[in-house]
């Protein structure tokens, strides 16, 4: 692909995924796709709408219906549902709350797959998600599996959200919801959360953020070599 390779970045909630692949597709002037926001822009509006998380007809309606885009933004991408901007409001604890059961609707995951793919498709991408290496983009020639010990993920995201001023629940609290989504996510029917077969796994834990930068860029060079 003349502008680049598609970098594909999976692993759980919290796991550190999006600050990483900012940073890698900053690097190598890559086009950075936060999935998992795409899937919270459904919740928002179907929130916003007074539609039930589990009323998976309207939603899936929903997903087809509204329209969801990024623009470039610092230090955040900024996201809009239907050319308004929401990338605050996606991160409110009803929405970590109820996305899950969204996520899991088998119509909104093909809506959603395949505007990823629309976007991926011109190559110099790095996608991050639960399903990017396993279903999304299953011929990306570099597939990272990012993990972390929960209390870990748990004290990140009190730390993030303590630095942007949203209103945060407890880490005690924090890693017990942590846990309820990872399980959630990794029983779901329609593509749950796995490891691809061919992903490096990389445990962050007890990494930098730069450390796992490097790492990931080491490979993607590695890979562009051989290529
Ligand atoms: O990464 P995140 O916390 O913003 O993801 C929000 C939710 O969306 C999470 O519960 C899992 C789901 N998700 C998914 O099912 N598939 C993806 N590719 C990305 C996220």
């Amino acid at each position: 692909m003349k502008n680049g390779i598609q970098v594909a970045i999976d692993g759980p909630a919290s796991a550190g995924k999006s600050t990483v692949a900012k940073l890698v597709a900053k690097r190598f002037k890559y086009v950075y796709c936060d999935t998992g926001a795409m899937y919270r822009v459904v919740t928002l509006a179907a929130l916003e709408k007074g539609i039930a998380p589990d009323d998976t007809d309207q939603i899936s309606r929903l997903a087809q219906q509204i329209s969801i885009s990024f623009a470039p933004g610092d230090p955040e991408q900024q996201v809009f549902l239907d050319g308004r901007e929401v990338t605050t409001a996606i991160r409110q604890a009803e929405i970590d709350q109820n996305v899950s059961a969204v996520a899991a609707i088998p119509a909104v995951r093909r809506e959603m797959t395949n505007q990823q793919r629309t976007i991926a498709s011109q190559g110099g991408i790095v996608m991050d998600g639960r399903d990017i290496g396993t279903t999304v983009l299953p011929d990306a020639p570099v597939k990272i599996f990012m993990v972390a010990t929960a209390y870990e993920r748990a004290r990140r995201r009190y730390v993030e959200n303590k630095a942007k001023g949203i209103a945060t629940a407890s880490l005690a609290d924090l890693q017990k919801e942590i846990e309820l989504r990872d399980q959630k996510d990794s029983s779901r029917k329609v593509s749950p959360l796995v490891q691809a077969p061919d992903a490096v796994r990389l445990d962050t834990t007890d990494l930098t953020i730069d450390q796992v930068v490097d790492r990931i860029s080491v490979i993607i060079k590695k890979t562009l070599n051989e290529l």
